[in-house]
């Protein structure tokens, strides 16, 4: 990305079914549900970080006759992703999911939506430093409630981050549950992390991680 990415019309590669963002998409949506067959909680807590227009979330909960076991946040920086994501919250009829516009890089965002049974970090570690990856990673005890899962992506141009990133994870009490690295074609990846590790109070503020302008 570069300091003129344009956060809305990233997202026009959705628009074609076989774009990798697309691909993408898929994983992290097939992650999402079977995290959900997996969990039988009549109450569950989502935090979509950097949400984007929610695609994901949305996608995957629309179709699902138990959606409104969610309670879900998509925190997002840029409006024009926020009045998105909240037609297509309206639209699938999701009444448990709210997309909150705020920088998602501190705390404070978070005040209402933690600690969360599922957390999706999706085109986020590949957009801030190697150390905001790092204080990413290590601020997730204090947004993850006890075995909540992580699912985050990240790119894999050289150099690949995601094997510190896989060992940051361990670091920070999380197990990990899946991670695709699709064929050369592609360099996205995808990972899913588990959290055996015990839940921290979240501060009332302060920085985690600056995205990239
Ligand atoms: C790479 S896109 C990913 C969007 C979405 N998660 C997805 O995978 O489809 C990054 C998103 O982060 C948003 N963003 C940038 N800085 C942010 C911040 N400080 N707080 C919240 N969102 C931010 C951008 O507007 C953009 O929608």
């Amino acid at each position: 990305m570069t300091a003129s990415t344009d956060w809305h019309d990233w997202h026009l590669p959705y628009d074609d079914d076989t774009s990798p963002l697309s691909r993408r998409l898929r994983l992290v949506q097939q992650h999402i549900n079977d995290w959900l067959d997996q969990r039988p909680d009549s109450s569950l807590r989502i935090i979509s970080v950097c949400a984007g227009q929610g695609h994901d979330l949305i996608g995957a909960l629309a179709p699902r006759s138990d959606a409104d076991r969610v309670c879900a946040e998509l925190i997002e920086y840029d409006p024009r992703n926020v009045a998105a994501a909240r037609m297509g919250i309206t639209a699938a009829g999701l009444n448990g999911i709210t997309a909150t516009q705020a920088d998602a890089g501190d705390f404070a965002a978070y005040r209402t939506a933690a600690p969360a049974d599922l957390v999706v970090l999706a085109g986020v570690l590949g957009n801030i430093s190697d150390c905001d990856v790092r204080a990413t990673i290590d601020a997730l005890p204090r947004l993850c409630a006890s075995e909540a899962t992580v699912i985050w992506t990240r790119t894999r141009r050289g150099p690949d981050l995601t094997p510190a990133i896989r060992d940051w994870f361990a670091d920070a009490g999380f197990a990990e549950e899946a991670f695709h690295a699709p064929p050369p074609d592609v360099l996205f990846s995808v990972g899913a992390h588990r959290f055996h590790g015990q839940p921290q109070q979240a501060p009332p503020t302060g920085r985690i991680f600056t995205f990239a302008a």
